[in-house]
């Protein structure tokens, strides 16, 4: 399964009991009822609020993957359906990775997710990605074959971007559309990104609070602009599909984009540009008949 270099695995030395490409065994058998109540607790409630929020890819793949409040997924079981669809498969990992080998994970359709579980103290917030977020926030949409095919561009593109200049403004990309995205859907707006969907209080908030920008997805606007990480975002993009992002993204050529990031400086958060086109939130829309 591994396809790193000796190269990479020697930058890139990995923690005892892991692989060289980081990768360790679910042991899921090793998890406590109370875990698994703590996953289904999350599963239900999000379920719950996510229903008219959430871009319907999400829910499909909810459904087509068969996930459930049936306890933390196996991850062998999930995967079998998800090669099946799109190839993608997920791989436990002890915690945050190297982007080089976080990179190679994607550029093979692999993606990584912490096997832990956040404890009944957390259910609201944790610093470190668990389970739940990875899981339940991240795969459903790695069944749809757009989203698919951008995450593993994207990986690519980290592949090659490797330890260079523009490793930071890749990492925008991935956080304001992977991570917290937003989808119009007419005249509302729809949730789609990890970050958002695992979160009870962002994924209301990101929708209906009149406080954040949410700006017309542009991937010059969305690179240049810093993020921060310990509080609801105060600005999100809003794309118009997954094959318009695979189409202004995996199938553009981004030389052009890299020599005038070069030049452009960064646009701090909650910044409004004259070119923006800017969404309100759905609270400000007559409600659906
Ligand atoms: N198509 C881009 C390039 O030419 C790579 C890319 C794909 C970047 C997907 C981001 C997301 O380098
Ligand atoms: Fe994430």
């Amino acid at each position: 399964m591994e396809t790193l270099s000796a190269e990479t695995i020697r930058r890139n030395p990995a923690p005892e009991g892991a692989g060289v490409d980081w990768t360790i065994p679910q042991r899921w058998s090793d998890y406590t009822r109370a875990e698994h109540g703590i996953w289904n607790l999350l599963f239900e409630r999000q379920v719950k609020q996510l229903r008219d929020r959430v871009a319907p890819a999400f829910l499909k793949g909810i459904k087509v993957l068969g996930l459930e409040p049936n306890g933390i997924p196996r991850f062998e079981d999930l995967n079998e359906r998800l090669r099946e669809l799109t190839g993608w498969s997920v791989v436990a990992v002890p915690g945050i990775v190297p982007e080089e080998i976080f990179f190679d994970h994607l550029a093979h359709r692999r993606f990584v997710a912490g096997r832990f579980i956040r404890t009944a103290a957390q259910l609201d917030y944790l610093q470190e990605p668990d389970v739940f977020h990875d899981v339940f926030g991240h795969v459903p949409l790695l069944a749809d074959p757009a989203y698919a095919t951008y995450m593993q561009a994207y990986g690519e593109a980290g592949v090659r971007a490797r330890q260079g200049p523009v490793l930071g403004q890749l990492a925008r990309l991935y956080w304001y559309t992977v991570e917290f995205g937003l989808m119009r859907a007419g005249d509302r707006l729809q949730l789609f990104g990890a970050g958002i969907v695992s979160s009870n209080g962002e994924s209301q908030y990101a929708l209906d609070s009149p406080d954040p920008l949410r700006i017309g997805f542009d991937v010059l606007r969305t690179m240049r602009t810093e993020y921060e990480i310990d509080s609801f975002q105060k600005n999100y993009f809003v794309i118009e599909s997954f094959e318009d992002l695979v189409r202004l993204t995996a199938d553009a050529d981004f030389t052009d984009i890299y020599e005038e990031l070069a030049r452009l400086p960064s646009i701090p958060v909650a910044t409004r540009l004259p070119t923006d086109i800017l969404f309100p939130p759905n609270s400000l829309r007559a409600a659906r008949a």
